[in-house]
């Protein structure tokens, strides 16, 4: 039996209020140098104490707004084909928001539901914004579990980010969303430092830790959906590449047919502290939308900077 789940808000809440506090959109505390989203810190700290992987976990990981939705269900397609073939017509992405199959850790762990992720079969994909240097040990070290990381350009996330909170907040401007991500105190921010965890880890441990990048999924989505298939243990065989299955889950998890779909037209992900409206998860899925958004300027400043940080890796 499971013992019941102590309550993170008790056990570090002390701890997370003697942290360096800014509200930036929502509350954060500076912990090991990432911005966590102060409802949620208890609940990090709690799944790095507490969490216990299986060597055939898969954690999808990412910087809010890189495409973590299209991930998760390009996963939860591409790892429950069996049970679930991407053609049926009533598979659950066909009937629920991608963040429905998924568990999100800092949620799960924040409301004591461990016991709920205990439940879940093998293999088990998971999901978390935590940066690599705060995941748990056990995940980080040793056989630990598969991690699969997704990230975006700079400037398309920034734009994302901003009509994301805007939903939340309407008179945000662009210009403090600029200057929040510049400044690294958006929520698990500085982003540079959340991709470059997670891109030594993968140089660091391939087999264990896989980084994509949404520009290359978006540009041949069927190789990467292979590639993650592979990394996941679940290869396509070629008589699943003969009947077209790789496609099939391309097609199931692509913009348009994920944005028209009524689960994800309506309702929202009710998350602890927040609400978030299915639809907001779906705006324009392309590259390049930051030209319609910032100066010449603007994105030549951001660029500089995160040429800066990544140098001596192969993303800038
Ligand atoms: P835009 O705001 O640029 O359109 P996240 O899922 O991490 O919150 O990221 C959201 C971004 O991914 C949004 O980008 C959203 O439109 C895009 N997105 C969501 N589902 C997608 C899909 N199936 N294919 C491509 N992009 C998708």
């Amino acid at each position: 039996a499971v013992p019941e789940a102590r309550d993170p808000a008790e056990e570090f809440g002390d701890l997370v209020v003697a942290l360096p506090r800014k509200e930036q959109f929502i509350v954060g505390r500076l912990y090991k140098g990432f911005w966590l989203p102060e409802p949620y810190a208890p609940g990090i700290l709690a799944v790095r104490r507490r969490f216990t992987p299986r060597p055939d976990d898969v954690v999808l990981t990412s910087y809010p707004k890189c495409g973590t939705t299209w991930l998760k269900a390009l996963a939860f397609a591409a790892m429950a084909r069996d049970a679930y073939p991407p053609v049926a017509a009533d598979h659950p992405l066909r009937r629920l928001n991608p963040h429905a199959c998924i568990p999100f850790m800092e949620d799960i762990f924040t409301e004591r539901q461990e016991a709920k992720l205990e439940g879940l079969p093998s293999p088990r994909l998971i999901n978390t914004h935590t940066p690599y240097s705060l995941l748990p040990e056990t995940v980080t070290t040793g056989g630990g579990c598969k991690v699969v990381y997704i990230c975006r350009d700079p400037k398309d996330m920034v734009v994302s980010l901003y009509h994301f909170l805007r939903r939340l907040q309407p008179d945000l401007s662009f210009a403090d969303t600029f200057h929040s991500v510049l400044e690294g105190t958006v929520p698990y921010g500085p982003m540079w430092d959340h991709i470059l965890g997670y891109w030594h880890a993968s140089v660091a441990r391939p087999d264990r830790v896989l980084f994509l990048k949404y520009e290359d999924l978006l540009q041949n989505t069927g190789e990467h959906v292979r590639k993650l298939a592979e990394f996941m243990g679940r290869p396509f065989s070629a008589a699943e590449e003969a009947a077209g299955t790789v496609a099939s889950v391309v097609e199931l998890c692509s913009f348009d047919n994920m944005k028209n779909l009524e689960a994800n037209k309506t309702g929202a992900t009710e998350r602890k502290y927040i609400s978030i409206a299915h639809d907001a998860f779906f705006r324009k899925g392309v590259t390049g939308d930051w030209v319609n958004h910032m100066s010449p300027e603007m994105a030549s400043r951001l660029d500089e900077i995160f040429r800066d940080k990544l140098r001596g890796t192969v993303l800038t």
